[in-house]
């Protein structure tokens, strides 16, 4: 089982299938993102290869995020192997769900549980000016894909943005009203590539649960506030479903974080607002053994930072999100 030095039990992996995207969402990426080319990126084998490393460590969670993880070729037999991997339980994956319509039935059928969507607003127009350059029916097709093969409970996930989605937490949460599914609303971080947009145009959470107090006149925490991984759940009066929140920057959970990243070039990344991480992928093309990567794995692991340092202007410019995995 691993640890770290804060005696934080370490054992869900988010791993970057790719660094690419077929949307360009504008707190995520420039419109002329270059990508990396395709022998830079974990293959098929070398992913397998660290998931099982990770099963022998303890790790036990696997979500698969991007840049856009369904838009790997082959993706499904790769959750197929990992989902087959002894001592991983869960697979996961964070998607636009603009490819879900085709995939989301094989995902499931491959051992895929869950997929948090993101969708950040329901008006067509404003997701256009989001994305950049996305339909939302596109999107709307692709939950109910996903929700047709099981793949729930549905989890919507919505960046608010100042002055392009901030009045849309309100019709989001509304979703929750008659569908069991649960609508989290993130604050924006900042990392390289649109740091601009991300430092100026946060929308906290206090902000957020403002508003939807406002308009549906209360919100209820759900088993007393407790996290539910890294969003806080409330439920509107009545509602079906649940709205969480994830505060990164106004209620930091780095406390009770467990998890670790690979990013889609095989660098174990320990925290997402971090720049500090371990290239794996290089030590293993040059021949390094079994163990010695296992070696590096639990040093890194030990040595993960306590949290991130927003609150002291410290942002991480190394790569994108979409180059470490949301
Ligand atoms: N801040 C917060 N969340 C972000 N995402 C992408 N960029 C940011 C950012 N700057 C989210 C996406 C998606 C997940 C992959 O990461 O909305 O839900
Ligand atoms: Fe693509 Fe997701 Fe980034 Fe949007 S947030 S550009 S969908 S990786």
């Amino acid at each position: 089982m691993a640890h770290d030095r804060y005696g934080r039990r370490l054992h869900y992996l988010r791993i970057s299938l790719t660094d690419h995207c077929n949307l360009r969402c504008v707190y995520c990426m420039p419109e002329d993102m270059t990508f990396r080319p395709n022998h830079e990126l974990m293959q098929d084998d070398e992913v397998l290869f660290f998931v099982r490393l990770f099963a022998d460590l303890g790790f036990d969670k696997i979500r698969l995020t991007g840049g856009e993880p369904t838009v790997r070729a082959g993706v499904v037999d790769l959750v197929r192997g990992i989902a087959a991997t002894p001592g991983i339980r869960t697979v996961t994956m964070t998607t636009n769900g603009i490819l879900l319509p085709r995939l989301a039935h094989a995902l499931a059928q491959a051992g895929l549980k869950r997929v948090n969507i993101s969708l950040d607003t329901l008006d067509p127009a404003k997701f256009r000016r989001l994305t950049r350059w996305g339909d939302l029916e596109d999107v709307l097709e692709g939950i109910r894909a996903a929700e047709e093969a099981g793949l729930q409970p549905i989890k919507i996930n919505a960046v608010v943005v100042r002055g392009y989605n901030e009045e849309d937490v309100v019709p989001l949460a509304g979703l929750t009203l008659d569908r069991p599914w649960q609508v989290r609303f993130i604050e924006m971080m900042p990392f390289a590539g649109a740091t601009e947009v991300q430092r100026t145009l946060v929308v906290t959470v206090p902000e957020m649960m403002a508003r939807l107090r406002a308009a549906y006149g209360g919100l209820e925490p759900v088993d007393g506030g407790r996290l539910d991984g890294e969003a806080r759940l409330y439920r509107l009066p009545g509602a079906r479903g649940t709205v969480g929140f994830i505060a990164t920057l106004s209620q930091p959970f780095c406390a009770s974080c467990t998890r670790v990243r690979l990013t889609a070039d095989g660098h174990l990344r320990l925290c997402l607002l971090r720049e500090k991480e371990v290239d794996l992928l290089t030590p293993l093309r040059q021949g390094a053994s079994r163990e010695a990567l296992r070696r590096q794995i639990t040093d890194a692991l030990w040595a993960k930072p306590w949290g991130h340092g927003l609150a002291q202007g410290e942002i991480p410019l190394n790569r994108t999100m979409s180059q470490i995995g949301g």
